[in-house]
């Protein structure tokens, strides 16, 4: 690939919100160094690369980009700060000055933080979802349905773990209830009702544009887990390192899994990362129904792109370098989504100087 200018655009809480939040906070230091990674490798692979952080100005953002013309956006943009739908409306707004981006495109993105839709669409494709996929805006609509136990709740438009507890498994319609109340209440967004799968969970790491590989898969294990704690991706295994559930939840990968059950869970993960619109690189949560089945749990459009972990490591096994990973990633930009064009809808060409106006002379009336 020639040398590109590929300029890294995040954004993060902290800097966002300086005056009230400390600049040393783990999650903003972590995310500062997965950026400085990345330029480093990006810069290892002969590209030059330039930082950009998103501190709410558009305008401001617009004007850097015209100046450094970048040829690709490295898109790290989090909704930390913004919320679920601002990771769409960034991709859209790159897309609309005419330059490519890495990940996937707005639609799509919108979409894997929308879960139900994303489910929605996926059953309609045929792709087997979790039984009793439901959205509920009201704890009252608890009684509109016949529910089977077990279920999970979820807020409906949450990810990384937000929201998903100890209580989220439910038994009874009351603690059905209880959860429907405490997710919309809390999360001021509808709950996401589905049957609780039991079986084994994988995580299926993709990459490509117009041709998506599969990575060897990745399971995660709660068989260590102490009894009555659900076995699920909570919060807390996720993110709280004191926790029984994070020291207790391990990632294997690549998963032991007989080769006929991961070709079907791999094209399972494959045409659901397609049906949502996913590009580039994605992860898509997979778990077993009680027939030994693979389930969607979601597609993670642009998941963390960090070394050594998630959709990384799953590639390391795959004989796929880390620099080797984040060239494909920007290889995918150049090559789609299909259907789409390079096209500025606003000018980027580097500002002019201002012109004087030329008046125009006013026609001259005829007496007839
Ligand atoms: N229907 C389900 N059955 C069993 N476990 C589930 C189900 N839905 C979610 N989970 C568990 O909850 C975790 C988080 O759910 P997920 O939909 O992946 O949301 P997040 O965006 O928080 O990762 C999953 O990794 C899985 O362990
Ligand atoms: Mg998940």
């Amino acid at each position: 690939m020639k040398r590109l200018r590929v300029a890294i655009a995040y954004n993060s809480y902290e800097e966002a919100q300086h005056e009230a939040a400390s600049s040393d906070s783990s999650s903003g230091h972590h995310l500062r160094l997965m950026i400085r990674r990345m330029a480093r490798t990006l810069r290892g692979l002969g590209h030059d690369v330039v930082i950009i952080h998103l501190a709410g100005d558009l305008s401001k953002l617009q004007r850097k980009l015209k100046r450094l013309r970048p040829h690709v956006i490295f898109n790290q943009y989090d909704d930390v700060v913004h919320g679920a739908l601002y990771e769409m409306r960034f991709a859209a707004f790159i897309r609309m000055l005419g330059y490519p981006i890495t990940g996937s495109p707005a639609l799509a993105l919108g979409l894997s933080r929308d879960k139900y839709m994303a489910l929605s669409l996926m059953k309609g494709a045929g792709i087997p979802i979790p039984s009793d996929t439901t959205l509920l805006e009201r704890v009252s609509a608890v009684d509109g349905h016949k529910w089977h136990f077990p279920l999970i709740v979820h807020p409906g438009q949450e990810h990384a773990g937000i929201g998903m507890g100890r209580d989220s498994v439910v038994h009874t319609k009351k603690a059905l209830r209880d959860q429907v109340r405490q997710v919309i209440g809390s999360y001021k967004q509808p709950a996401l009702v589905q049957g609780f799968l039991p079986g084994r969970e994988f995580n299926v790491g993709i990459l490509g544009g117009r041709k998506l590989r599969v990575m060897p898969l990745a399971e995660v294990d709660y068989t260590r887990l102490p009894q009555g704690i659900p076995p699920i991706m909570s919060y807390a295994a996720k993110w709280v390192e004191t926790s029984v559930e994070f020291k207790r939840t391990r990632v294997i990968c690549p998963a032991r899994v007989e080769p006929s059950l991961a070709a079907l869970i791999s094209d399972t993960a494959a045409r659901a990362f397609r049906v949502i619109g996913g590009w580039g690189y994605g992860r898509v949560d997979v778990r077993l129904d009680e027939d030994g089945l693979p389930r969607v749990l979601e597609v993670n459009c642009n998941p963390c792109l960090d070394k050594g972990i998630g959709l990384a490591r799953s590639a390391e096994r795959a004989g796929i370098s880390y620099p080797e990973l984040l060239q494909a990633v920007i290889r995918a930009a150049f090559e789609g989504p299909p259907y789409d064009m390079h096209l500025p809808i606003f000018s980027t060409k580097p500002d002019a100087a201002p012109r004087r106006r030329r008046t125009r002379r006013q026609p001259v009336k005829r007496p007839v």
